[in-house]
Order: C-alpha cells, then structure tokens, then sequence
C-alpha cells in the first residue's frame, strides 16, 4: 500500500518534470525555413559561436516561437556579437515581432527590405552597433510601439511618412547618429502617435527649424533633440504637450523666449536649453513648475531679473543660468528652501548685491559660480555650513576681504576648486602670519588667484597644499623670488606667475616637479572632473563656444601640464636641469632677463607644445636638437642676443620670422637674411653647442695623446703642444679629425680676425 502509493507519487513526479519539454518540443517545434533563416543569419557573425546546433530552432538561446513554429523574437543584446548583419536573413523572419541585438558590433546597411517584410515588429533595438543605411519611407509594421536606432551610423532624412502607420509608437530613439534634415515633427500630427512618449533626435545634424506638431503629442514625456543645427523660433505648441516631463534642445541655434505658457507643463523636470540664442527674460511663473529639478540655460542671451517664483522650485538639483545677461540684486533671493540644490552658475552676467545668505542655507550645495558679475562684500563665515562643497567660483567681482575669505574657505574640507581670480582687487596676499595655524585647504587641487593686483610675496602656507595641481597667481603685483619648494608639490602640474614683479632666478628645484617628471602610473591617473567647467576670463567673453571646449574645461587632467612666469624680473640663466621636466606642455619664460645660452636640454621635453623666450637676454645660437620637439605649435625667441643659423629642416621653418626678429646675428629661413656660406659660422656654432657638452671631448683628447706617442719624437713635446689646446678642445665638438684640425686652425684665427675689427 504504502509502496503503491509512493509509486504513484513518483510516477506523478516524473511526468511533472517532463511536462514542460513535453510541451515545448510538442507546441514549439521549429520550423524549417525559420531554421535557414536564423542559421544565415548566425553566418554572418564573425564570432562569437551562437552555439545553435540543436534541431529546434525554438530552443536556440535568444529565440522564442509561437505555437506553430514561428520566430516571434530574437533578443541578444550585449553579446559581443561582431559581424555583417544581413538584412535578407532577418527579413525572412516575417513573424518577428521583438527584435534587440543592441550593445553589439554589427556593422552594415539595413536594407529597405529589411523594413518591409519585418511587418509584424513591435519592438525593434538596435542601438549601440555599427549600423548605417537611410531609413525607408514608411514602416510597415502597424504595430511597432519601441524603435531604438540610436548610437549607430543611420543617415539621411527620416521622412514624415515614416510614421503613418505606426499609431501605437510609444518611443522613438535615433540619438547619435548622423540623420539630416528637418526633425520629423508631424510625427504628433493627429491620428498618427497618439500613444507617443519618448522622442529623442539629440546628437544628429538635424537643421532648420522645429515645425509645429509636437503640441499633439499629448502623451509626450520625453523630448530630446539637443546637440544639432536647430535654428529658428523655441516651439511655441510645444506648450500644449502638457504631459512633457523632459524637454532637452542644447546645444543649437534657438532663439526666442520662453513664454509664460510653459507653466501649463507641470510636469516638467527637465528644461535643459544651455548655449542657444534664447533671448528675452524667464517666465515670471516658472516657479510654478514645482517639479523642476534640472535648469539649464547657460550660454543664452537671456536677460532682466531672476523670478523670485523660481525660489519655490524645492526640488532643484541643478540650475545654471551662466553667460546670459541677467541683472538685478541677488541678495534679496531666498534659497532657502532649495534643499537639493547641488549646482548653481549664475557666471557671466549682471548680477548686484552680495551673496545672499539664504544660499548657504543650501545645504547641499557642491557648485556656486558667481564669478563674472557685479557682486561685492565679503565672504561669510556660514558658507562653511556647505558641508560638500566642491567648487567655489567667486571671481571678477568685487568682494572684498581676501585674506578673510582665505582663513575661513581653508576649513572647508570637500573643497577642490577655489577659483577667485579677479576679485579681491590690490588688497594684500594673505601672508604667512595672517594664516598661523595653517591646517586647512588638505583636499583642494585647483587655486585661481590671479588678475587680482595682490601685493607681497607668494606665501609659505601654500606649500602645505599637498594636493594642489593647478596654480594661478597671474597678472598681480606679486614681488620677491619664486620659492624653492614650489617644485617640493607633489601634484602640482599647472603654475602660472606671469605678469607680476616677481626677481631673482628660476629656481633649479622647480626643475623637480615629481608630476612633470615622469609618465604617472595608471593608477595615480586620477581623471578628475570638476562640477562646473572652468572658464577663464576671456572664454566667457567668447562668442563662440563649442561643446568640445566645454566638455574638455570640465576635466582637469585636459589643462596642459604648464610653467609659465612669463613678464616678471627674473634673471640668471635657465636651468640646465629643466631637462627633467619631460611632461612639460608649455614653457613660457618670455619678457623677463634671463641671459646665458638656450639650453641644449630643453630638447630633452619632448611634449612641449608652446615654447616662449622671447625678450631675454639669451645668447648662443638655438641649438639643433631642437628639431626633436615634434610637437610644438608656438615658438617665439625674438629680442634675445641669439647668434648662428637657424637649424634647417626642423619644424623651426613654420613658424613666422617674427618669431626669431630682434636677433641681430640670427640667419637663416625663415629670416630674411642669408647666412654667409663660410665655414666661419659652422665654427662658431660648434663653439657654443660644446659649452654644454665638453665630456664628449675626452675621448679626442686620448687620441691626440696616442697619436703623439705614434708620431715619436713628437711625444712629448707634441702632447705638450696638444694639452696647450686642450682648453680649447673642451669646448668643441667634432666629428671627425679632419674637421678638428680645420678648426684649430681658423678658430683662432676668426677669433683675432674679430677681435681686430672691433
Ligand atoms: C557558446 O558556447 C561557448 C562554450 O560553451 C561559450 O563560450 C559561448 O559564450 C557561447 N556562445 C553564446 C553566444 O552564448
Ligand atoms: C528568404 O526567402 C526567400 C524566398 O522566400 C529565399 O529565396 C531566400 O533564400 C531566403 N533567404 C534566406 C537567407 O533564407
Ligand atoms: C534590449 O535589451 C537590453 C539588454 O537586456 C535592454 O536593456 C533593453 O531595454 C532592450 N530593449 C528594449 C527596447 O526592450
Ligand atoms: C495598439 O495597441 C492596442 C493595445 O494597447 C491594441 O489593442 C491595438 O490593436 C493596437 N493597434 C494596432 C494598430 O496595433
Ligand atoms: C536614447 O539612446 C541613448 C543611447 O544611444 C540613451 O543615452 C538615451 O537616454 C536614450 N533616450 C531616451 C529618451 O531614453
Ligand atoms: C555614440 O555612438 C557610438 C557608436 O555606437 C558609441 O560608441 C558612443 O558611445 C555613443 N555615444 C553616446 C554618448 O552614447
Ligand atoms: C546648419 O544649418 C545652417 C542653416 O540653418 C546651414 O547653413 C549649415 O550648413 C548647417 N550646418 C550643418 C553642419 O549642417
Ligand atoms: C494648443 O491647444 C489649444 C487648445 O487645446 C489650441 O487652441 C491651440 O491652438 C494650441 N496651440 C498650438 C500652438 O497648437
Ligand atoms: C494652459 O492651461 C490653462 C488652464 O489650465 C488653459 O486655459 C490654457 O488654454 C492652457 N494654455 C495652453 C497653451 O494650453
Ligand atoms: C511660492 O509658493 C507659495 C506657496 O506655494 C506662494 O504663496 C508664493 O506666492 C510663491 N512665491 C512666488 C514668488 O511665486
Ligand atoms: C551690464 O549692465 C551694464 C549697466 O549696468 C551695461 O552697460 C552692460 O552692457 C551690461 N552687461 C551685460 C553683459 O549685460
Ligand atoms: C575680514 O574677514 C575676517 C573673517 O571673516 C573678519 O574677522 C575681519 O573682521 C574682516 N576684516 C574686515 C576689514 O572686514
């Protein structure tokens, strides 16, 4: 009994573990021109193996049938897939109704074919491959709801027809690619999408302007088509699409204003608009739209006041209105109740009054740009209540206080970027004894505090910034010498000292920067991106802006690795030991009095881009190693004392003649005057370059002693004759002994020659 009825119960057992291969080999069987098809398709990959070799295709990994055989879908997304996908396999699939082999490498055209069998799709991903090819006219499924093409090679215009009969689309996503043409705004023309929620035509060269349309799409939530050539008027029926949560147009050529009307979008989180040519002022009701949580319209022409309703707007993470021409006090604003708020760029505008206090109520806060504006007053000490606050730029205002500013900003820990350039005007560099206890300022990397006219010396605390990388102390009234220790910062790679008074010499340590000296490891590569990029004065004026720029400002690994005290009072030479230096970007020594000779080393930097010397007191002639500087763009040593040939068949050709004038006895391309063809200049040439590189002359110097010892009779009193020499051969350089004798034959005699003429 009791074994009967385990039996059973085993019996039971087994058929409910079979059940489903029952089922699915009994339903699900495939057929066998899906087979080929799918097979055909598998054909084209490249790698990897699909591992479809079993006889039902319906149990292939990535396909599922309907229940008589039919692919109804093939999904294989993210799986390395790489090849030539062939439309004419796919098309086969005629019942495919979910199509996703998005984040693959297929590359090749999908063919109109491919569109117009395919009539059953409702779900086609293909985004994130190699795909490109024109769309066809119309789609010929009538029941596709999702279309994803996007970050692929698709071009071409998308024809308004395109859409007729798709009207249960929901979203259509063709970003990055290089579609061209109107964006196809009668996509939302009635009876065509009324199900559509997500429209996305951002990073393609769509141009011309946005036909009305997009107002019918009365479900549209999402609607991107930022980073094109859109020209023309900001939509106005884009207000009646009253469900949009996000409207997102960057980076294109709108202009117009933003009507009032667009308080009817109370969904609206996403207004990201930045570098347009929006003009006009904010609607005054904004502030209705209480679901804002990211505002961009930096680089507009917007003007008049900020609305006092967008301080209703709690829900703001984001909000950045830089380079407009906004005006009006700030300091009556109150923030306060702006809880979320991480970045606010009010930079660039024509802001009055004093940083409200209300601000630093914010208390999440990471970024504030007020530089740029005509702001004034101090810094208070409340700002340190911000307890993340990462990016502080306050410059090209009139705030006063600095050395206020600096013993409060240096306990704010998150710190990283403290841009105060331009502000602080011909007040005093805050000196040592105005900072004891100096503790502070442990996370901070970036150190704007030019264009401020500051007296005094550059300070001792600042060696205590061990994580400094960029220094800016620039166009001020800085005296005193460039302190040793500078060159002790272990991450400093950015200095900047120019246009100060600032004496004595270049320090050798500077020479010794542990950031400029070697390739860093991978690991000690930290691409740190700032919260707001970073301008300097003259980029926010530009009119011009372009997004690479933009995009490379925010990252400060993209600012070059750089020295330059350029327009100052140093004098001495330039260090031999600025060989070391083998990152070094861009040297610019220009306008102060260094003298002695142009440092053979300098050839060693092989990186540098920009090299600067001009009005010194160099002299020597430019040594031609330099030649191995492939990548230098600017180059200027004009008003030196520099003497000789200029090397030929260097880079140094492509730059203008002005960039060599005002050396009295420089020759040579691209200077106008000729060098004379005598060997009287090779001599001298090699008289300077030696004075580096004397060691190589010892080995000479043996040989002579061999060869005297072979003459004989001349050996000793040859080798006398030749040691007499010798100081002579310590600054010469030779190639071979043929052209040693020459030379010390006519050196001594051009050298009376000369002497005799002056
Ligand atoms: C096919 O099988 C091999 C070995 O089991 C495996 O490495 C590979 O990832 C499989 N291919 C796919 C597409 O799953
Ligand atoms: C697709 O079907 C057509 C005709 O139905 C056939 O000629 C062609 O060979 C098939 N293509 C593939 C790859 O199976
Ligand atoms: C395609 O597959 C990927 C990965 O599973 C998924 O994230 C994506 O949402 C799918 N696409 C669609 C339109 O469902
Ligand atoms: C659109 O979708 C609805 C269900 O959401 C469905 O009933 C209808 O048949 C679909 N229409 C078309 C043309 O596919
Ligand atoms: C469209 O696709 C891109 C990836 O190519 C993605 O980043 C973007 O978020 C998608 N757009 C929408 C609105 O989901
Ligand atoms: C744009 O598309 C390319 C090519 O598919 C892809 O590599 C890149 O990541 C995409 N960019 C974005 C921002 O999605
Ligand atoms: C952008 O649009 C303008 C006209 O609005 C046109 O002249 C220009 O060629 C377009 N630029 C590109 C890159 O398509
Ligand atoms: C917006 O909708 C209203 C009524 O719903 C209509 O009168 C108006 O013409 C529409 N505006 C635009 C620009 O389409
Ligand atoms: C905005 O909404 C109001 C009522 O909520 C309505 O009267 C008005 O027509 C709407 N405007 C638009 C442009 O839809
Ligand atoms: C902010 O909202 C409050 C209450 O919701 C309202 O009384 C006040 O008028 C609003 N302020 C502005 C400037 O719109
Ligand atoms: C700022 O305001 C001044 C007058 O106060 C005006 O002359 C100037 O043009 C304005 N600048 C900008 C950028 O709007
Ligand atoms: C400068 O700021 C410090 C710190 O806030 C303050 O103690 C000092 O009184 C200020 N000096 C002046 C002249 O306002």
């Amino acid at each position: 009994m009791l074994v009967q009825a385990y039996n059973l119960m085993a019996h039971d057992f087994l058929l409910f573990l079979l059940f489903p291969y029952i089922i699915s080999t009994n339903i699900h069987a495939c057929k066998q021109t899906e087979r080929s098809s799918l097979l055909s398709f598998a054909l084209t990959l490249s790698s990897p193996p699909l591992n479809w070799t079993s006889i039902d295709c319906c149990r292939w990994k990535g396909i599922t049938c309907d229940q008589d055989g039919w692919v109804t879908s093939l999904l294989l997304p993210s799986k390395w897939l790489k090849g030539g996908i062939s439309p004419s396999s796919l098309a086969n699939l005629t019942h495919l109704t979910h199509l996703n082999l998005s984040h693959n490498s297929l590359y090749g055209s999908l063919e109109t074919q491919f569109f117009l069998s395919l009539n059953q799709l409702e779900i086609l991903d293909l985004s994130f491959n190699h795909l490109f090819g024109e769309l066809p006219l119309s789609l010929q499924s009538i029941n596709i709801r999702t279309i994803d093409l996007s970050s692929n090679h698709f071009f071409g215009a998308i024809s308004s027809s395109f859409f007729q009969q798709a009207s249960n689309l929901t979203s259509f996503n063709v970003s990055n690619n290089t579609f061209t043409a109107y964006v196809p705004s009668s996509i939302c023309l009635k009876h065509s999408s009324p199900f559509l929620r997500l429209l996305d035509f951002s990073s393609n060269v769509f141009s011309g302007n946005l036909a009305p349309g997009l107002g019918k799409c009365s479900k549209l939530q999402v609607f991107r088509a930022g980073h094109n050539n859109l020209s023309g008027l900001f939509p106005e029926d884009i207000y009646n699409a009253t469900k949009l949560e996000e409207i997102a147009l960057p980076l294109n050529s709108l202009h117009g204003a933003i009507s009032d009307k667009i308080v009817n979008l109370t969904n609206l989180a996403i207004l990201d608009l930045f570098f347009n040519h929006l003009g006009g002022k904010l609607p005054l009701n904004l502030g209705k739209l209480s679901k804002l949580n990211f505002v961009t319209f930096d680089f507009n022409n917007l003007e008049g006041a900020l609305p006092p309703s967008l301080m209703n707007c709690t829900n703001l993470v984001e909000l950045r209105l830089g380079s407009n021409n906004l005006e009006g006090d700030i300091s009556m604003l109150d923030f306060s109740r702006l809880s979320q708020l991480t970045k606010l760029d009010l930079r660039a505008n024509n802001f009055t009054g004093t940083v409200p206090r209300s601000l630093y109520l914010c208390r999440s806060l990471k970024a504030i740009g007020l530089s740029k504006n005509h702001l004034e007053g101090q810094i208070e000490t409340e700002i340190l209540s911000l307890k993340s606050l990462s990016f502080l730029s306050i410059g090209f205002n009139r705030f006063t206080n600095l050395t206020g500013a600096m013993k409060i900003l240096m306990s704010c820990r998150s710190l990283h970027a403290l841009l105060l350039s331009g502000s602080f005007v011909g007040e005093g560099m805050p000196s040592n004894d105005d900072m004891v206890d100096f503790h502070g300022f442990q996370n901070l990397r970036v150190l704007s505090l030019g264009y401020c006219d500051l007296t005094g010396q550059i300070p001792v605390w600042l060696s205590k910034l061990k994580n400094l990388e960029f220094l800016q102390l620039g166009f001020s009234q800085i005296t005193g010498p460039i302190p040793s220790w500078l060159g002790t910062l272990p991450r400093l790679f950015y200095i900047s000292l120019s246009h100060n008074q600032i004496s004595g010499e270049f320090p050798k340590q500077l020479c010794r920067l542990p950031r400029l000296l070697y390739e860093p490891i991978a690991s000690q590569v930290d691409k740190y991106e700032f919260e707001l990029p970073v301008f300097d004065q003259y980029e926010f004026e530009l009119p011009v802006f372009d997004w690479i720029t933009i995009q490379r400002r925010q990252k400060l690994f993209s600012f070059p690795a750089m020295i330059d005290v350029s327009n100052n009072n140093i004098s001495g030479y330039i260090p031999a030991e600025i060989g070391q230096l083998q990152l070094l970007q861009e040297l610019d020594l220009h306008s102060n009095n260094f003298s002695g000779v142009f440092p053979d080393q300098i050839s060693n930097l092989k990186n540098l881009e920009v090299l600067n010397l001009f009005m010194n007191h160099l002299f020597g002639i430019i040594p031609l190693s330099l030649a191995n500087l492939n990548f230098l763009r600017e180059f200027n040593v004009s008003y030196n004392n520099l003497e000789g040939p200029i090397p030929t068949g260097t880079q140094l050709q492509s730059f203008d003649a002005s960039a060599f004038e005002g050396n009295l006895k420089l020759c040579g391309a691209p200077l106008p005057n000729k060098c004379r063809p005598n060997k009287d200049m090779d001599a001298d040439n090699k008289n300077n370059k030696d004075e580096g590189n004397g060691h190589h002359q010892l080995p000479w110097f043996y040989i002579f002693i061999v060869l005297g010892f072979i003459v004989g009779f001349w050996g000793v009193c040859g080798s006398l004759v030749i040691k007499k020499t010798w100081r002579y051969a310590y600054f010469q350089f030779i190639d071979n002994l043929q052209d040693r004798l020459y030379v010390m034959i006519t050196v001594p005699l051009n050298k009376m020659k000369r002497r005799l003429r002056g």
